[in-house]
């Protein structure tokens, strides 16, 4: 790492554990590769102190921070009611990236989408799973990104939601809005998978390490591109189970990697890239 100036510019990631975030370790792989004056740190807080921490963070120098779990939403209302919100974030209905203007306006945007879209266009050039239908298992906050970012392919004739939770589904559906969406419960999805571009699981099913799979993938049609936004373990039973049939993969580690990019550019003045020298430092390290 380098020396810090005076100068050095200042970001962190406001989390309530953080303990556990690949952020600092990605962002730092980015400055130390630029070589710039600059910090990403840890930034540990407390939900009930959560708006006075941010409001401070630019009375310090600070240039913005990232946003994790358990605070997205109350960033969210914190920019919608006292700052400025990105399009998609007004969308999605929540702020992963801050970024504190010079006049200390505090500006949220949402980049989870971007990252999710970034991370397909880069492993799976051939675009085909941007054409016809669309499945996406889940619809929790991380789906509501992912959602939002493939509604923005015109390609896209059809996205069928599938949710253990029928009525969450549904709200996920009226609030995005778009004709193109489809709403089913989970056990529905797989006659669904036939015919589809690209299956998405957004699901916490095979998180704990058991071999279950939010859906059945007898059906699938043998040229969908498939991925799971879970990176840990890297190959989840579920995106095992596709690559068994042939289907191609893409892991979710790129997601991580790539939302990071528009709030790197936005403190530290560097459009940084996303390579296999990043994805094998931050792995290195992925607990
Ligand atoms: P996040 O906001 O990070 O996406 P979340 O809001 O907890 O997380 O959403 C988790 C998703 O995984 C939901 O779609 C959830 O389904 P429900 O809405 O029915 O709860 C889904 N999920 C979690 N455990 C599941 C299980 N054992 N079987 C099926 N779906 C599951």
């Amino acid at each position: 790492m380098m020396t810090l100036s005076g100068k050095a510019r200042l970001a962190g990631v406001l989390g309530w554990p953080v303990s556990h975030s690949l952020s600092p370790r990605l962002h730092g792989f980015w400055l130390d590769r630029h070589g710039i004056d600059g910090a990403y740190v840890p930034l540990p807080v407390r939900p009930e102190d959560f708006l006075e921490v941010v409001r401070a963070l630019p009375k310090a120098g600070f240039r913005g921070a990232n946003v994790t779990v358990p605070h997205k939403e109350a960033a969210f209302a914190l920019c919608r009611d006292h700052g400025r919100l990105s399009e998609r974030a007004r969308r999605v209905g929540s702020v992963n990236t801050l970024v504190f203007a010079e006049d200390g306006t505090i500006e949220g945007d949402t980049t989870d989408g971007y990252g999710f879209l970034e991370n397909l266009r880069q492993e799976a050039p051939d675009d085909r799973w941007t054409r016809g239908r669309a499945v996406v298992l889940g619809a929790g906050g991380a789906a509501r990104s992912v959602i939002a970012a493939l509604l923005d392919l015109p390609g896209l004739d059809e996205l069928v939601l599938a949710n253990r939770t029928v009525e969450r589904a549904e709200a996920v559906a009226r609030d995005l809005a778009d004709a193109r969406i489809r709403v089913c419960a989970l056990d529905g999805a797989q006659i669904e998978t036939e015919k589809c571009a690209l299956l998405v699981n957004t699901t916490a099913v095979g998180l704990k390490g058991e071999q279950a799979l939010p859906v059945a993938l007898d059906s699938l049609d043998p040229g969908a591109l498939v991925t799971d936004i879970v990176y840990h373990p890297l190959i989840t039973p579920f995106l095992a189970a596709a690559q068994t049939r042939g289907n191609a993969i893409v892991d979710g580690l790129g997601m991580l990697l790539h939302q990071a990019r528009p709030g790197f550019a936005a403190w530290f003045g560097t459009d940084p890239q996303v390579d296999a020298a990043l994805r094998a430092h931050v792995l290195a390290h992925a607990t």
